[in-house]
């Protein structure tokens, strides 16, 4: 069986100056994207057609940091250090598209650099520090001083008014002086099965993952804005073409709720017949969505039953509403997701198995899934989806 580990907690992007894409400047609504620890006449569109603006006129507090590394992009060339001695340091984002109950994804962007600003109190070269976001604990940052790897954390919140407070905060008072590269906010809409589960549960989702999988060699790294229009950092699983399902054609988004890149679509990763996915490293006994994405592209798939798979995470059947055939529910060339709430084990980990059954003539296979912890402060019974 065929088996891929995910252990990449955060979305890593390997910075790159080389351009992505080149468009236009067309800056899209309800986009604000804060270039923290620039000066405040430094507002630019960067590569991507995103307007970036200084947080000068958004915060008085912490220290302006200019990076001595070479070669790196602009947003993450300036940072703003809160060194001082308040118990934490907050940013008031908003903008015209903010409103009460709207579904936000907020992105922090943390690069140390090659020569940070200062030593990590810890000897184990790690700085570490806390985010917040509302009321609610984010996430504990912990990064490595000298990596030159931009981490982003994206977390998809509800807004519970107009703005949005970003906070960051020494994990104690004799902790590591937080910094911070950028921060960003994107409208959701509320098509997507993320923002009903928000609803639902009355939580917000931390994104460990956006990912990619089954992407040729010749493939790109990662797929964001202007593919994405959401901007999700979509990490790319590279695979054999002998691994692949792949194809040129067109692909039918009209049954896609969740605003995928049609290109993710394209290429999907096959089985031999069977497909394993696992995490490790996430935090043990927690509750965490994972949704599954599919297009059945393979021509040679043109019938009911041809591709027919169960999915179980840890022995248990999560399609327990029937087997998946893209194919029967939707037809080819087009998208299909399948959402699942899973707890982690006792030791951090999740695992899912794709079975083909015994009558199915092609193997399991996977487009992309996205990967969130869910996290709030009421206790929550994990349940299973399955559409
Ligand atoms: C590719 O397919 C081969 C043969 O089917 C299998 O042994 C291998 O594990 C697969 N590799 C990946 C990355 O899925
Ligand atoms: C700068 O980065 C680009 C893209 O990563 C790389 O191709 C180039 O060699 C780098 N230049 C220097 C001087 O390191
Ligand atoms: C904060 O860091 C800056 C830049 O390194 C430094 O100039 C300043 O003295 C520091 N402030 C405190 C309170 O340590
Ligand atoms: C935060 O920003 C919003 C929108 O600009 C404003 O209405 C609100 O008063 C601000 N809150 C604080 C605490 O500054
Ligand atoms: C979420 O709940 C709010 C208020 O309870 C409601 O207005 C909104 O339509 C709901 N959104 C979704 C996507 O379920
Ligand atoms: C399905 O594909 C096979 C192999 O290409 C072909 O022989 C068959 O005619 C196709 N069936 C339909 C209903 O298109
Ligand atoms: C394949 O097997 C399943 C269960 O064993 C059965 O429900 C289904 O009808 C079969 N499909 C075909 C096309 O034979």
């Amino acid at each position: 069986m065929a088996s891929v580990s995910f252990s990449a907690l955060f979305l890593s992007v390997i910075l790159q100056t080389a351009l992505l894409c080149s468009i236009g400047s067309s800056q899209t609504t309800g986009f604000t994207s804060i270039d923290c620890g620039s000066d405040s006449v430094s507002n630019y569109i960067d590569e991507n057609g995103i307007q970036w603006l200084s947080d000068s006129n958004l915060m008085s507090e912490g220290t302006s940091v200019v990076l001595s590394d070479t070669n790196i992009s602009r947003v993450v060339s300036t940072m703003r250090l809160f060194n001082g001695s308040q118990s934490k340091y907050c940013y008031n984002l908003s903008n015209s598209a903010v409103r009460t109950d709207d579904f936000l994804l907020v992105r922090a962007t943390i690069f140390p650099g090659v020569n940070p600003p200062y030593s990590p109190r810890n000897p184990d070269g790690y700085f570490r520090f806390t985010m917040i976001i509302d009321a609610d604990q984010w996430w504990d940052v912990k990064v490595r001083s000298g990596d030159d790897t931009r981490l982003t954390y994206d977390a998809y919140v509800r807004a519970k008014r107009s703005h949005i407070d970003v906070c960051f905060a020494r994990i104690t008072p004799n902790g590591d002086a937080p910094f911070i590269s950028a921060l960003e906010l994107r409208p959701l809409p509320n098509t997507l099965t993320s923002t009903t589960i928000m609803n639902l549960t009355d939580r917000f989702l931390v994104c460990l993952e956006h990912a990619n999988v089954g992407v040729p060699q010749s493939g790109p790294s990662y797929v964001r804005f202007p593919d994405d229009t959401l901007d999700r950092y979509w990490t790319s699983y590279k695979a054999p073409d002998s691994n692949l399902s792949s194809t040129q054609e067109t692909i039918k988004m009209s049954t896609d709720s969740e605003k995928l890149p049609e290109k993710i679509l394209q290429n999907s990763l096959t089985g031999s017949p069977g497909l394993t996915l696992s995490w490790t490293e996430l935090e043990a006994d927690v509750a965490h969505y994972v949704q599954f994405y599919f297009s059945e592209v393979d021509p040679f798939v043109n019938a009911s039953g041809m591709r027919l798979f169960n999915i179980f995470q840890s022995g248990e059947l999560v399609t327990f509403d029937g087997p998946v055939d893209v194919f029967a529910t939707v037809g080819a060339n087009a998208a299909f997701s399948c959402p699942t709430i899973v707890t982690s084990n006792a030791a951090g980990a999740m695992e899912f198995t794709f079975t083909p059954l015994a009558n199915s003539t092609f193997p399991a296979f996977l487009a992309a899934f996205d990967l969130f912890q869910l996290r709030g402060s009421n206790s929550l019974t994990p349940t299973s989806i399955s559409e």
